[in-house]
């Protein structure tokens, strides 16, 4: 595979990042994930503004390269021949000559890392078909959710705890109302209403989400963006999540209880192929 570091496209190899980069030693640092299908980038442009935020919000160095990134996951999409799968994207405050709390000066480059995933068939996931199932577990992540920052160690733990109970994710739930997924949005429906958390610091502002809301309104669904709890997704009539990486996912059971009749809902089905149609 071949990977792009600061500046070179270059065998995985061969690619090095220092011991004493900040996104190493402190977590300090951002992420995008994009989908490509079919040799296309999946909403290029809504990744990269969000990019750009979250680097604002943390004062965070730009890196040169800002404005070839298209050109980047381009080259990287053409050189892994991928037809199919997922580039990442990490920014990091770079890497000063010692540990420090303290941000670095601005000589410290950040460091710019990015590599492609190759998934064939990444839009015609079985799962789609079946759905799949997610716990609840407490969200005790920090409070700026909104900005993509790599510190995902409680998301991880939290998809080994549904692991653990034989569930494929799980649904973080704060003061009683869902937040998000481990690295997704949670989605209800209820009659005709899909119902999902408000934009805010306490998740991240999801580009499918974005997307998908959009393309509901236009076909006239119902939409509303509030919290809502375990419960009350208990006994709605669909669930399902949304990321870059499993565009619309129906949720068929949540904490062990069957969503509705327990099989992926027509809302969710609908969303799902919408989003493809119109993002491909
Ligand atoms: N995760 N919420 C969280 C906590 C996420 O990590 C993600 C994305 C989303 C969905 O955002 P988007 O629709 O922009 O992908 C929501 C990526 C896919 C990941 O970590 O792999």
């Amino acid at each position: 595979r071949i990977v792009y570091v600061n500046g070179d496209y270059l065998p995985e190899e061969e690619a090095k990042v220092s011991i004493f980069d900040r996104g190493f030693l402190f977590a300090d640092g951002v992420y995008e994930v994009t989908s490509v299908l079919g040799g296309k980038l999946i909403d290029f442009d809504g990744h990269k503004t969000r990019l750009q935020r979250s680097l604002n919000e943390l004062d965070m160095p730009v890196p040169e390269a800002m404005d070839d990134l298209l050109e980047i996951h381009r080259a990287l999409v053409e050189k892994n021949e991928i037809t199919d799968g997922l580039i990442y994207l990490q920014i990091t405050r770079g890497a000063p000559a010692d540990r420090d709390f303290a941000f670095p000066s601005a000589d410290v480059k950040p460091t710019l890392v990015l590599f492609t995933q190759s998934k064939p068939g990444l839009a015609e996931s079985p799962q789609a078909k079946t759905g799949i199932k997610v716990i609840s577990i407490e969200d005790i992540r920090w409070g700026r959710r909104d900005i993509k920052t790599v510190q995902l160690l409680y998301p991880s733990m939290g998809k080994m705890m549904a692991k653990k109970a034989g569930a494929e994710d799980a649904w973080m739930v704060e003061d009683g109302l869902v937040t998000e997924g481990s690295s997704n949005n949670a989605y209800i429906v209820k009659g005709n209403k899909i119902i999902t958390r408000h934009l805010g610091t306490e998740i991240l502002h999801g580009i499918t989400r974005a997307a998908v809301l959009r393309f509901a309104r236009e076909a006239q669904m119902e939409v509303e963006e509030r919290g809502f709890s375990i419960d009350e997704a208990k006994n709605a009539d669909e669930a399902f999540i949304t990321s870059a990486s499993a565009f619309v996912m129906p949720v068929v059971n949540v904490d062990g209880v069957a969503i509705g009749d327990g099989t992926p809902g027509p809302i969710a089905a609908r969303l799902r192929e919408i989003y493809l149609d119109e993002m491909r």
